[in-house]
């Protein structure tokens, strides 16, 4: 899946379509450079998802969780920035990847800084500056991300 994202709207109506089309257990990898939108995807993304309260960009903490109910079950979707991690080893440290237990819903900005350790993704979201908006291609690489992308409805009807 491909689209133009023209604006920082469309950026979080991607987010809200994604939320629709969330299941457990997905791992979700988030690429682009600095400022390409990706803690704006996750934020509509979580919003959309039912988190009411502020989200911040873990950019220190590496990794921030939320509980969501995602047809009335319980999931926690744990949103990761890994641009300050100084080698792959310290994801292990940090216990991540015991996270991704194929119920906990991942959701992960810089993998690469996790290359070697991190778990293959379900679906690639690469974003990329194009003019003034951004340009977002959506990759699966699973059954459940081939089923998110089949579920997965943009823009959202709101
Ligand atoms: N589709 C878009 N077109 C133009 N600007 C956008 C779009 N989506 C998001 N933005 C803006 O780009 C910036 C993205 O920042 P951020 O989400 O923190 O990026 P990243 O997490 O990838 O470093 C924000 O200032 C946001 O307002
Ligand atoms: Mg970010």
């Amino acid at each position: 899946m491909k689209a133009h994202l023209r604006d920082e709207s469309h950026t979080a109506a991607l987010g809200v379509s994604l939320a629709r089309a969330l299941q457990p257990g997905l791992s979700i990898h988030l690429h682009g450079d600095l400022g390409a939108g990706k803690t704006a995807l996750t934020r509509a993304l979580l919003h959309a998802a039912g988190h009411a309260g502020h989200v911040k960009s873990p950019t220190y903490t590496l990794s921030e969780p939320y509980r969501v109910s995602l047809g009335g079950e319980d999931v926690n979707i744990i949103h990761y920035d890994l641009y300050r991690m100084g080698s792959p080893e310290e994801f292990l440290d940090a216990g991540f990847r015991e996270d991704f237990d194929g119920h906990n819903i991942c959701i992960v900005e810089w993998p690469e800084k996790a290359a070697g350790v991190l778990p293959a993704p379900d679906l690639r979201v690469i974003l990329s500056v194009a003019g003034t908006g951004r340009d977002v291609e959506l990759q699966a690489f699973s059954a459940l991300g081939t089923s998110c992308l089949q579920r997965l409805h943009f823009p959202p009807i709101l």
